[in-house]
Formats: structure tokens, sequence, C-alpha cells
């Protein structure tokens, strides 16, 4: 079982042995991560660069921490504060980094499609840590990750993905994830939020929130993803958002024995997620971030070896 690919750049085409591979090579690093010095030499030697056209607090930390743990030398560009703002393309401004011997691009960006394109058109690795509205494979990493790590096995799960899917790389990357590795999935939205064609997804559409959550092992409540929404709000107000899409501490009460809740972050305390939830004992919200730094060392701790 292993990975041979240069990049990552979804969990659509991923086998479920590559998957796997992935899960089982961070149960490593999170062994690592819990030594009082974290330190290994995988990338010792080695250059990555964080390449970021849209905010991130989770993600660019996460893979910042990843590659220094592992050796490397971790640098941040932040595309605001770049020559991107004088009309550098994509492109341009890859080729010139890559110019500097860099080994591995992580790239977050507003384009689906656009880390893909990079992938094309550079000799580094590269890693997608989210473009547009299209795929966040390490956020599926970790989100299985940390599942696995809960529930012991994937085999008759069943978890409910819950808001803004339209808007949502996370969905599409744990629900691409989540079926290959043979998970019942469930998926529910306001309809403002739901994709048009949500049925090609082969997932289960809940109708409300009750039926959603009724017999759920795990729940991934989504972020309302305002800034991809255009110029108007798509729900009248946050307090009916939470009052027909919101997770409750009655709601969960709904699903199956022990349940988790899952959240990427940032959450909207309130709206999708209320605080009694957040803070609780089932919530997940704070492993899912100690888990993404394990996973993120296996997958750079990977690309590396591939790239020899
Ligand atoms: N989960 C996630 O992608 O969070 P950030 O946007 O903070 O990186």
């Amino acid at each position: 079982m292993s990975y041979k690919r240069k990049d990552l750049l979804g969990t659509r085409d991923l086998s479920s042995d590559e998957l796997m591979f992935f899960l089982d090579y961070a149960k490593e690093f999170k062994n690592l991560n819990n030594q009082s010095i974290k330190k290994a030499d995988n990338l010792r030697g080695k250059t990555v660069i964080n390449v970021f056209y849209e905010n991130s607090t989770r993600t660019r930390t996460s893979f910042e921490t990843a590659a220094k743990r592992l050796g490397a030398d971790a640098i941040n560009f932040t595309a605001s504060q770049s020559s991107t703002k004088k009309g550098e393309t994509l492109i341009d401004t890859i080729h010139n980094m890559e110019a500097m011997k860099t080994d591995i691009f992580v790239v977050r960006h507003n384009c689906s499609g656009s880390v893909r394109f990079i992938a094309q058109n550079s000799n580094a690795c590269v890693v997608n840590a989210g473009d547009g509205l299209n795929e966040h494979p390490t956020q599926a990493l970790l989100d299985l990750f940390t599942i696995r790590e809960h529930k012991g096995s994937f085999k008759g799960l069943n978890v409910s993905i819950i808001g803004d899917i339209e808007h949502s790389r996370v969905a599409r990357s744990d629900i691409w994830a989540m079926k290959t590795l043979g998970i019942n999935v469930t998926l529910f939205g306001p309809p403002m939020m739901m994709p048009n064609r949500v049925d090609a997804f082969g997932c289960r559409v809940a109708k409300n929130m009750e039926e959603a959550v009724e017999g759920a092992d795990v729940i991934i409540m989504l972020r309302v993803q305002l800034e991809r929404q255009g110029s108007s709000t798509p729900f009248p107000s946050t307090r009916e958002y939470s009052k027909f899409f919101g997770l409750t501490k009655e709601r969960v009460k709904l699903a199956n024995k022990n349940p988790l809740v899952f959240h990427p972050g940032p959450i909207n305390r309130g709206v999708e997620l209320n605080s009694d939830v957040a803070d609780s004992e089932c919530s997940m919200v704070l492993n899912q971030v100690e888990n993404g730094v394990a996973v993120r060392m296996a997958v750079l701790s990977t690309l590396i070896k591939n790239r020899g």
C-alpha cells in the first residue's frame, strides 16, 4: 500500500488503498507530535512554500508546523502582500518561486481547478490546500483520521454533512473519500445552499434537520461561506438559519449513541453550530486540528519521497 503520485490535488480520484495509506502513515506522526521533542528529518534540506491566495488559520499554520517539524525550510507567501497586486500571473509567480529550488508548494486559491493548473505547470510537488468550491483533500484526510481514531473503523458508519454544501470544498473532498471507503453519507442544507445536481453525489439527501441527524454516528457541520455568496445574504437572519439548519444539543440527541460532531472551522457560533455543542464532549473540533498536523506531515513526507 502506498501513494506514488507527484501531487495531492483531491480525494475524488484516490483509491481506498491510497486513502488508507495516508491514514496509517499519519499515526506515526501523531505519536511523534505527542513527544516533548517533535522533530524528524524527513524533509531536512527541503523547501516548502505555502502559497495562499485566500485567508487561513488552521490549514496554513498546520502545514507550516508540519513542514518545520519534518526539518524543512517553510516559507509563507501571502498573495495580498505580493506582486500579484502588481498584476503578476499565477504561473509566473509559481515559476519565480520554483527558481528558488522549491520542493513543495502548498496552495490555496479561490478558483476551482487552479491548483491542478499549477501542478501541471510546475516540476515541484503540489498540495491542494483548498481551491474554490472544488476540493480540500487534507481536510478530508484529517476528518477520516479523527473518525477512525474514535469509531475504530468505517464499516457501516453513518456520516451526515449539513449546511452550505454548494460552496464547500470540504464537503466535496469528504464525500468523495467517504464514498470510496464505503461510508453511508447523508446530505442536508438550505435549498439555496444545495448544489443543483445534488443527486449526482450519490448520497442520501435528508428533508429536514431532524431527519439529517437521526441515526448519524458523525455529524459534520459546514460553515456558511458568506464570502462566496455574492452581494446578497442567502437567508433572512442568522436566527432563522440556526432555527432550521443549526445543530443544537436537543438535535444531537437524535443521533446514534456517542455521536461525534465535526466542523472544519472557523465556526459561526450561534449560526450553524451552537456553543453548547461546539464546546461539548462530543465536539471533535480541536481533535480535527490536532490531527491535521499529523496528516499533513504524512502527506509532505510521502510527496518528498516520491520526488526522490
Ligand atoms: N479548515 C480550514 O480550512 O480552516 P482555515 O480556513 O482556517 O485554514
